[in-house]
């Protein structure tokens, strides 16, 4: 078999743009270096360490169910056969971001693409694109829990949906997935928790999300989320919080074919705002915030 490539950003003068690649791969997984291995044992000993009191009761449960362990990059093959037996998910190997139909086709059909390779021991701290380590201790966990991996799914066949009804509705929908899969906070009895990939698979932001006085913490609110606009390139100035993955699959079932043509009609909301309608956890004292760069 070939060696897979691996897909990064672009530098370009214009800054870093991302690449897609559509193949599905087999993972190279004799092909890794001990600074590969080394690299997730770091990362997953660190991230676990931040994570205890810190990630959703949920999120923890199915991290230890998986399997996963510091000492080696976990077989795909080997996640499959728990994940599969638990919620008919499976992993398989990408080369680096897809196509977004493609990525809402694989989701829809519980097939979850993850980046074969691991960011370079430079980039412990801090990559712009999803690797290995995002993927698989970020997002691949809670794929193990049933309602999630529901919401997963459905959120795929929404993304065809979306993808068919213009660039609008599928910027609406992007925006769900930033501030729930990738940056979402949960609401447990003993206090706010993370769920969200991007939160757990990175050290900082674990510890700003929930501690830092700097974003605001706003209630979950479907339309309020598909207005606002994000960060990609910093922490996020406002997180959203829910109280269950139930309220979550709730809120999210009815068809948003008329929610889409109604947001058309309204402007979107920057990153940092608090609006009247928002029910607020933490007012963010906006602390280090850049003024531009919201997309
Ligand atoms: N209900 C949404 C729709 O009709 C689909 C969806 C479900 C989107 C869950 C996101 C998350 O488009
Ligand atoms: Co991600």
């Amino acid at each position: 078999m070939n060696q897979p490539r691996r897909v990064e950003n672009l530098q370009t003068d214009k800054g870093k743009v991302p690449v897609y690649a559509t193949g599905i791969i087999e993972q190279p997984w004799d092909g890794y270096s001990d600074d590969d291995h080394a690299t997730w044992a770091t990362l997953y000993a660190r991230q676990r360490e931040v994570l205890a009191g810190r990630a959703s009761r949920e999120f923890l449960e199915a991290q230890d169910a998986m399997g996963m362990t510091p000492d080696r990059i976990p077989k795909f093959s080997e996640l499959n056969t728990v994940l599969e037996a638990a919620t008919g998910w499976t992993l398989m190997g990408v080369e680096g971001l897809l196509p977004e139909l493609d990525f809402f086709d694989h989701l829809a059909n519980r097939r979850f693409p993850v980046t074969w390779w691991i960011r370079r021991p430079d980039q412990i701290d801090y990559i712009e694109e999803p690797d290995l380590f995002h993927d698989l201790f970020g997002h691949v966990p809670l794929l193990m829990n049933p309602v999630f991996g529901d919401y997963m799914a459905a959120y795929g066949r929404g993304g065809v949906k979306a993808h068919g009804i213009g660039a609008n509705a599928l910027q609406n929908l992007t925006r769900l997935y930033w501030y729930t899969v990738e940056f979402g906070l949960i609401r447990q009895d003993d206090g706010l928790r993370i769920y969200g990939s991007g939160i757990v698979s990175s050290k900082g932001e674990s510890i700003h999300a929930l501690e830092s006085d700097a974003p605001n913490r706003i209630g979950f609110d479907l339309e309020r989320i598909m207005r606002t606009r994000y960060r990609i390139d910093d922490f996020q100035k406002t997180y959203f919080v829910i109280d269950s993955f139930d309220q979550l699959i709730q809120a999210t079932e009815p068809d948003f074919t008329p929610i889409y043509a109604r947001l058309a009609e309204l402007e979107s909301v920057p990153a940092g705002s608090v609006l009247d309608t928002d029910t607020v956890h933490t007012r963010g004292s906006g602390v280090g915030w850049a003024s531009d760069g919201d997309v």
